[in-house]
């Protein structure tokens, strides 16, 4: 069975044709992060104007590059949730039109989840019970999975994701956008032992999150503030490497200890890993070592399948089509998960 997939919940526009779902035929990834650069991130009007310009010649390219024909594929997936509304309508806008013309399923898929299966789609599924830890721009939940492809929400952020942190975190230095990447690469220079950041667990007991506590200690050790009329810190070279290792410490501690936390409370068999942040070097390195260490299994997704793209979601659909059937055309955009 071959689906396309369509994806446009945030500043990437995507589409894939995906066999069976987990044969890529093609993957397709426009990134509006040119456009998004100059405000320090996603822009919701931006985001879904640029979507509506580029989503019909980015299905047709995915098609092409499948040598398939819309008449060909046996079914549509697309991003239904969470994500901006705007940018959502117009991915879900032209999945239902294809779906009508063309007379074919359509298929509205989390794109949570599609992260997850991100993870490991090209190869055999995670032992059950697992946990997956989805950590993006947009988004930082903790999901115990029991059965496949039921997802049980265990933590979430009370306020910034991940990646949006280490953005704005990035800002602070004018490290420029998106700052992920880039305190990745400078950490590697900085000793994380410079600053001591707590990291961002919101409490003991649970697996949830809350970042803007250690946005803010980074920025007070900038600034000074509430460091008893400290000066400002010289933003050097080195001290811009110390900031960037020991916030990426910070949050890499508290990602493991809630994700641990999880497995724990769920006897789990295995991590799985997806989102933008999955790229991270320091994620992968320390729940590489913990992993082994515990007998875990762990699955991260290639570097190209961290962000956001198409062949996810062509792919979970096919799983979701199978499990539950197909959408009809009230399918709606959901912002919230
Ligand atoms: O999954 P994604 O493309 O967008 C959402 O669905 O939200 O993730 C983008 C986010 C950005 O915030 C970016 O700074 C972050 O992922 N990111 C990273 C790394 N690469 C991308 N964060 C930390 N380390 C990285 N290597
Ligand atoms: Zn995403």
């Amino acid at each position: 069975m071959k689906l396309l997939g369509i994806e446009s919940s945030c500043d990437e526009t995507a589409a894939a044709v995906v066999e069976d779902g987990h044969r890529v035929l093609s993957d397709v990834v426009k990134s509006q992060v040119d456009l998004h650069r100059p405000y320090g991130g996603p822009v919701p009007e931006i985001a879904s104007r640029s979507h509506l310009e580029v989503i019909l010649p980015v299905v047709e390219e995915a098609l092409a590059r499948a040598n398939t024909k819309l008449a060909e594929v046996d079914a549509i997936a697309v991003t239904n949730r969470p994500g901006l509304v705007g940018a959502l309508l117009v991915g879900v806008g032209v999945a239902k039109a294809l779906a009508l013309a063309a007379r074919k399923p359509l298929v509205g898929v989390d794109h949570i989840a599609a992260h997850v299966y991100a993870a490991w789609m090209e190869q055999s599924p995670p032992p059950l019970p697992y946990v997956a830890l989805v950590v993006s721009g947009g988004h930082t939940v903790v999901y115990r999975c029991d059965r496949p492809f039921e997802f049980v929400e265990v933590g979430n952020t009370m306020d910034d994701a991940c990646g949006e942190a280490y953005d704005k975190v990035a800002a602070l230095m004018s490290l420029g956008y998106p700052g992920g990447p880039t305190i990745d690469r400078l950490a590697q220079r900085g000793n994380e032992r410079a600053f001591a950041f707590k990291p961002p667990l919101a409490d003991r007991e649970s697996s949830d999150f809350s970042f803007s506590g250690l946005k803010t200690a980074v920025r007070y050790q900038i600034t000074g503030e509430n460091h008893k009329g400290r000066a400002p810190l010289v933003l050097d070279d080195i001290t811009i490497a110390n900031l960037c290792a020991s916030f990426q410490r910070a949050v890499v501690e508290g990602l493991l200890a809630a994700t641990l936390r999880a497995v724990d409370a769920a006897g789990a068999r295995a991590i799985v890993i997806g989102g933008g942040c999955a790229a991270n070097s320091a994620i992968r390195m320390r729940f590489t070592q913990e992993c082994q260490r515990r007998g875990l299994a762990l699955f991260l997704p290639s570097f190209a399948r961290c962000t956001d793209n198409g062949s996810m979601i062509a792919g979970l659909g096919y799983h979701e089509w199978n499990r539950r059937g197909a959408d009809d055309l009230t399918l709606d955009a959901i912002p919230t998960s």
